[in-house]
């Protein structure tokens, strides 16, 4: 089992995170890579299943305080720019322009996105549905993107990251992230950010495991782009999705253990891979928080937390965040 690096004329970063993940032990693989089309439409899935509380905490959040949401934003009535960061349908952000628009405030909508196509198609959406809101979509990599605003412009800007989507992050890449941001505000700008909460062991085990199989089909894509990609021969069957966590860390895990001993061949990365029964290949993690948590991922980054509104369960909460000076 060896990636022969030299052998590739051009081997893209998926493959060469595939050729390390698979040759390390404990295999693992990034959840980055859950996401294509399939992956894409499989997330959506998962947003609407009963046992995903996360998004409609989120959207109760939005939809019981969007007043003072939208006031702590703008709290000088000064105008400035809502950049959304993996902006998505934007269901849930409407509440939040809709609010801002019902109020007048003096505002323009950015969702940045890396893909074309769907900036293309919530702008399209916005225009149609809320045709008075200012909206520009930016294409490229967040931290670019954050860059190019940085230098463009000194108005205001609210930087906002939904879904717990930095929960997909280790602690010191969480860090990493935050201080990006950090780099990216001016002296007044604010981050809003969800994160979701620390609760009952079982109730996140079931987010994360549910009965009809969504959760694990879309765990499984990973190997269906590798099948796909590389041109390689994962049994999907002969894989398992796990889900495990831990209360005091307050990490969940995502596993696909190996029902079998068995040999996969991903041809056009020239590996073999070998699996015991009952090995495991990691794949994602969803961090849950509580306040002590985000306060010390604050500090790290030079930031402070402001506010925050949380859902009646205090499932979940979105932190407002500023620099620290
Ligand atoms: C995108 N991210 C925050 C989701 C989460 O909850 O970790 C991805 C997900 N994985 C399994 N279900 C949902």
């Amino acid at each position: 089992m060896n990636c022969k690096e030299d052998q590739k004329v051009s081997i893209s970063t998926f493959g060469k995170e595939v050729c390390q993940g698979l040759s390390a032990a404990p295999k693992y693989l990034s959840s980055k890579y859950f996401y294509d089309q399939i992956g894409d439409a499989l997330f959506q899935k998962i947003m609407a299943l009963p046992e995903y509380y996360l998004t409609r905490a989120e959207y109760d959040i939005f939809k019981t305080n969007a007043s003072a949401i939208v006031q702590s934003f703008d709290k000088n009535q000064e105008g400035f720019d809502l950049i959304e960061l993996g902006a998505g349908d934007g269901k849930k952000t409407k509440i939040l322009l809709h609010e801002l628009q019902h109020s007048h405030y003096d505002f323009t909508y950015m969702p940045v996105d890396i893909s074309q196509n769907a900036i293309d198609g919530l702008v399209e959406n916005l225009n149609q549905e809320m045709p008075g809101i200012a909206v520009k979509g930016q294409i490229g990599e967040y931290f670019e993107v954050l860059d190019r605003l940085h230098h463009m412009s000194d108005r205001k800007k609210v930087i906002m990251v939904l879904g717990s989507n930095i929960g997909n992050l280790l602690h010191a890449r969480a860090i990493q992230f935050l201080q990006k941001l950090r780099q990216a505000m001016h002296e007044d700008d604010l981050l809003f950010m969800g994160f979701d909460q620390k609760k009952h062991p079982q109730k996140i085990l079931d987010a994360y495991n549910d009965p009809t199989g969504v959760t694990a089909a879309f765990n499984k894509n990973v190997l269906t782009r590798i099948n796909k990609e590389f041109n390689a021969n994962f049994d999907l069957d002969q894989f398992m999705h796990w889900e495990t966590y831990d209360p005091e860390t307050g990490t969940a895990k995502s596993y696909l253990v190996s029902k079998k001993e068995q040999t996969v061949h991903i041809h056009d990365l020239s590996l073999q891979v070998n699996f015991k029964s009952w090995e495991s290949i990691h794949t994602e993690i969803s961090q849950k928080y509580d306040d002590d948590i985000v306060e010390w991922l604050a500090e790290e980054s030079g930031l402070q937390i402001l506010d925050f509104f949380t859902d009646k369960d205090s499932d979940y909460k979105n932190y407002i965040m500023t620099k620290t000076i």
